[in-house]
């Protein structure tokens, strides 16, 4: 019983084409590209400030000036698009920063529009790191109001607009936001900007470092009756439908790490461009874990970014993308 023809079940070895690196490459189904990226950046007021952030090791909040120069090294390294986030010196209840003329963003946006035309520019648009309660809209009593915030979140995206930001990302969850923002950029001459959709984004836990960089977090009571229930995957697509309906022209998913089913049901529901937010607490226990050695960070953070890719995000907004394109420029030999 020498010659056994082999059994059937061990004519098919996948182990085949995992037998060596260029093998692997060959078929590998899900690629990350530096130009997929978006870097999120925060910037403050002043000039020739550098400020590391405690809770995302590796991040800092720029002045205007210091965000131009750090700027130029994303896109040496080939990331073409960065999205916004200002950090003001001064709040009021009607957070009226978020739409001076003179406000942080639109400093900014001007300076780096002036420098680059290429650059993709994004811009957060919300209310709560400029509101002394911090919550994303305004407030009446301990609530936050949906239809008086809409033409505040309007205001603050047509001036984005006019200091040159190519595309806005209404992220304060209120309902209607993606449709007046559309209506009021295009009335005011700026058809041509586009809207990214923040269309589920979730009451996380995972925005606590960034609340530390931004300032932003509510004085009183939470985000859960603006922001989605972390339990629901049939509500985002509910709200992915929506801002879809309202002109959205990409839609986010946010957080990703632990939505990418979120990712995947999206991708499926629309033809639009899935932008997934990789969001801070996620980055920062990859780094955490990194310091203290427990996991390697670059195949760790490869890893997770590959994976919200492969859910069937076309866009990754991620505090590594100056890593990862880094990476992936030694890993191409480029
Ligand atoms: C503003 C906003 C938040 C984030 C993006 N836009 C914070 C929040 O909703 O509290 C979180 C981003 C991150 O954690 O990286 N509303």
């Amino acid at each position: 019983m020498s010659e056994i023809a082999p059994r059937a079940d061990l004519r098919a070895r996948p182990r085949r084409l995992r037998a060596g690196d260029a093998l692997r490459r060959l078929v590998r189904e899900a690629r990350l590209h530096p130009e997929m990226l978006v870097a999120p950046l925060f910037v403050r007021p002043g000039r020739r400030v550098r400020e590391p952030i405690y809770s995302l090791p590796g991040q800092m909040r720029f002045s205007p000036d210091e965000l131009v120069r750090e700027v130029d090294g994303l896109v040496e390294a080939g990331i073409q698009a960065v999205l916004l986030f200002g950090v003001p010196n001064a709040k009021d209840p009607g957070g009226s920063g978020a739409y001076a003329d003179d406000g942080i963003v639109q400093e900014a946006v001007r300076l780096l529009r002036a420098r680059n035309r290429a650059l993709v520019i994004m811009t957060d648009v919300c209310l709560c790191a400029y509101t002394d309660h911090g919550h994303c809209g305004i407030t009446t009593g301990d609530d936050v109001d949906n239809d008086a915030t809409l033409g505040l979140l309007a205001r603050t995206a047509v001036s984005h607009a006019a200091s040159g930001a190519d595309i806005v990302a209404p992220s304060a969850m209120m309902d209607g936001q993606v449709a007046a923002i559309r209506e009021a950029l295009d009335a005011s001459g700026f058809s041509q900007a586009g809207v990214m959709a923040y269309a589920a984004k979730y009451a996380s836990a995972f925005y606590g470092p960034f609340r530390e960089a931004a300032g932003s977090s509510p004085q009183f009571g939470d985000r859960r009756t603006y922001q989605m229930d972390p339990a629901n995957v049939r509500e985002a697509l509910r709200e992915v439908a929506l801002d879809a309906e309202q002109g959205a022209d990409i839609i986010m998913i946010k957080p990703a790490h632990a939505y990418l089913d979120v990712i995947r049901a999206a991708r499926e529901a629309v033809a639009l461009p899935i932008a997934a937010y990789h969001v801070s607490g996620e980055y920062a226990m990859l780094k955490a874990a990194a310091q203290l050695g427990w996991i390697e960070e670059r195949r760790a953070m490869t890893e997770v970014l590959t994976a919200i890719r492969r859910a069937g995000a076309d866009l990754i907004i991620t505090y590594a993308a100056a890593d990862a394109a880094r990476w992936l420029r030694e890993d191409t030999g480029g």
